[in-house]
């Protein structure tokens, strides 16, 4: 891995990968809103940025031509489609053969098979319902740009987060195929972590063609499963 594009790099989970991909020596570029490039000043003398919107297929093009490693902060801001048009942007504009790690919640399924409490479905629905009703954001965008990732024949792999937190790192997530496995149940993880996995996702082969659901390593939950055999150890 050489050269990596972060698509959403101003936010949070975005700046904490440049730092991760800065320590790998990779080169970095990457594509935010034009009002959001200040607030990467830190990094100015050691990345590339393409300022504009994240679904802009034209930006995104220009941004991925060349990277080996695509790492995509999936949002469903707003109610016009952002987080569909950023995976389609990206799937359209990177090469066949780049490795792409897109950003999403426990919310999203892969097979359908996933485990969730009564809490975690009525939060969702009434979130998602004020959500679209107030036109901030639209839960069923994620969905639909994840449909798009899963059946698309790029080399994907689609990091589904816990509940986050600030603080420094624990180390690399532990996951599971299915949100519901007891190892997740701590549901929360260090943000500097998530971003941790997404970059160390882009070197995994073994992540290739799925959705991992991560857990903070030091949670309570990760600890409680240490010693039995994880799909962590892949
Ligand atoms: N927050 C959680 O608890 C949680 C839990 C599980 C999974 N996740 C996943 O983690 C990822 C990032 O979450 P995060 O909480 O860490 O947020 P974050 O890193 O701050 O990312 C937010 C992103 O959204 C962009 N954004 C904000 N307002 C926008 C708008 N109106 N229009 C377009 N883009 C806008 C930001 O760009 P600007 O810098 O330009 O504002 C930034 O790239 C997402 O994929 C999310 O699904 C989050």
């Amino acid at each position: 891995m050489k050269r990596v594009c972060i698509i959403g790099i101003s936010g949070k989970l975005g700046q904490y990968m440049v730092e991760h991909a800065l320590a790998r020596d990779y080169d970095v570029v990457g594509v935010c809103r034009a009002q959001s490039v200040h607030k990467l000043d830190r990094f100015k003398d050691q990345i590339t940025i393409f300022p504009g919107p994240t679904d802009d297929a034209d930006i995104v093009a220009r941004a991925v031509k060349g990277c080996d490693g695509v790492l995509v902060v999936l949002v469903p801001w707003g109610v016009k489609g952002y987080a569909a048009g950023t995976a389609q942007a990206v799937l359209d504009g990177a090469a066949p053969d780049a490795r792409l790690v897109f950003s999403c919640g426990w919310h999203i399924s892969l097979d359908g098979q996933d485990v969730y409490s009564w809490r975690a479905r009525a939060f969702l629905k009434i979130f998602g319902w004020i959500a679209k009703g107030l036109r901030f954001a639209d839960i069923e965008d994620q969905v639909e740009a994840c449909r798009r990732i899963f059946s698309s024949k790029a080399r994907w792999t689609v990091v589904r987060g816990s509940d986050l937190e600030e603080g420094p790192s624990d180390g690399l997530p532990v996951w599971s195929h299915h949100v519901g496995d007891p190892i997740l149940a701590s549901n929360m993880t260090k943000r500097i972590d998530f971003a941790l996995f997404m970059v160390h996702a882009l070197t995994n082969d073994a992540l290739i063609h799925k959705a991992p659901a991560i857990v903070g390593c030091a949670t309570q939950s990760a600890r409680a499963d240490a010693g039995s055999a994880r799909p962590s150890s892949e």
